[in-house]
């Protein structure tokens, strides 16, 4: 299988140097793929980039960046551009992702995803910019929801009206995080199946699941706890419409022993089978998008 056969149903996880060794001696059967971030191996060698060197030999390598700050106004930053285009060469990238905010003020990282206002004015903005990112990088990218706390200007428009709108107006892919939805809809009191509901959901091309803290008024996005049951009956949601190329269980803080997080990877697969015979609909725009170079 080819890494553009988007008839795959890849379910993996995120690579976290905690289990890097780990995985080189196991090579786990659970997972199909692994997830980095070309910002945390660029340019380091020594033995944590020799192990994903190691693991790229056995499974395809996806890719999520951390610093592209698609939101902000400054100039798109083209030395660290050609820095991640390099390296998702030698890795044989066929797509790269990053996150729908902005994460750097004054060409400063803030180290932090930072939410967008919801409005027209942002959208064109943003709209540009992936354009430019994917034009620069020659393949397709895809655009990630965010957790977000506080609404940064007076919103012209829903959380997913603003996503649908970037998505379509920048043509790209989708990089669909359900635990993301679901802290929103708490946090700020919608319905998230209603938000799977209207937005492209036909252009997703990696999903990400994770797990969340629980505060006494409001959830924390940590990624250091176990995916719960409203976020894993989000993507089964998702994965009874589409096909989902690359599934990702994200664990970021609270690192457990990695046969917890393949245990989470088996599950998520376990969904993905479930829902496969009530699938109805195809891959045909995804694929359209990434032969175009969307
Ligand atoms: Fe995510």
């Amino acid at each position: 299988m080819t890494f553009l056969d988007l008839g795959q149903e890849w379910v993996g996880m995120g690579l976290r140097r905690e289990h890097s060794k780990d995985l080189v001696e196991q090579l786990p059967k659970e997972i199909d793929c692994l997830e980095i971030a070309p910002e945390n191996y660029m340019n380091t060698g020594g033995e944590y980039y020799d192990q994903l060197c190691e693991l790229a030999k056995h499974y395809p390598i996806i890719f999520h960046g951390l610093c592209m700050s698609v939101g902000s106004l400054a100039p798109l930053d083209k030395d660290h551009l050609k820095q991640i285009k390099k390296f998702l060469k030698k890795f044989n990238a066929r797509w790269m992702s990053d996150h729908l905010c902005f994460s750097s003020i004054r060409g400063g990282q803030t180290h932090d995803l930072l939410p967008l206002p919801f409005t027209k004015e942002v959208i064109q903005h943003v709209s540009e910019k992936i354009k430019r990112i994917r034009d620069f990088l020659e393949m397709p990218f895809a655009i990630e929801n965010v957790s977000y706390y506080v609404d940064p200007a007076p919103p012209e428009m829903t959380e997913w009206e603003f996503l649908s709108e970037v998505l379509e107006k920048a043509d790209c892919s989708l990089l669909l995080d359900v635990n993301n939805i679901y802290v929103n809809s708490v946090n700020h009191n919608f319905d998230p199946f209603k938000y799977l509901d209207n937005i492209p959901l036909e252009r997703t091309i990696h999903m990400h699941i994770a797990g969340h803290q629980k505060k006494e008024d409001f959830i924390l996005d940590t990624h250091g706890a176990s995916i719960i049951d409203p976020v894993w009956d989000l993507l089964a949601n998702v994965t009874s419409r589409i096909q989902v190329p690359a599934l990702i269980v994200e664990r970021d803080n609270n690192i457990p022993k990695l046969k917890e997080v393949l245990k989470e990877v088996s599950q998520a697969r376990e969904i993905q089978k479930k829902s496969r015979d009530k699938k109805h609909a195809s891959l045909s725009i995804v694929k359209d998008l990434v032969e175009e170079g969307r």
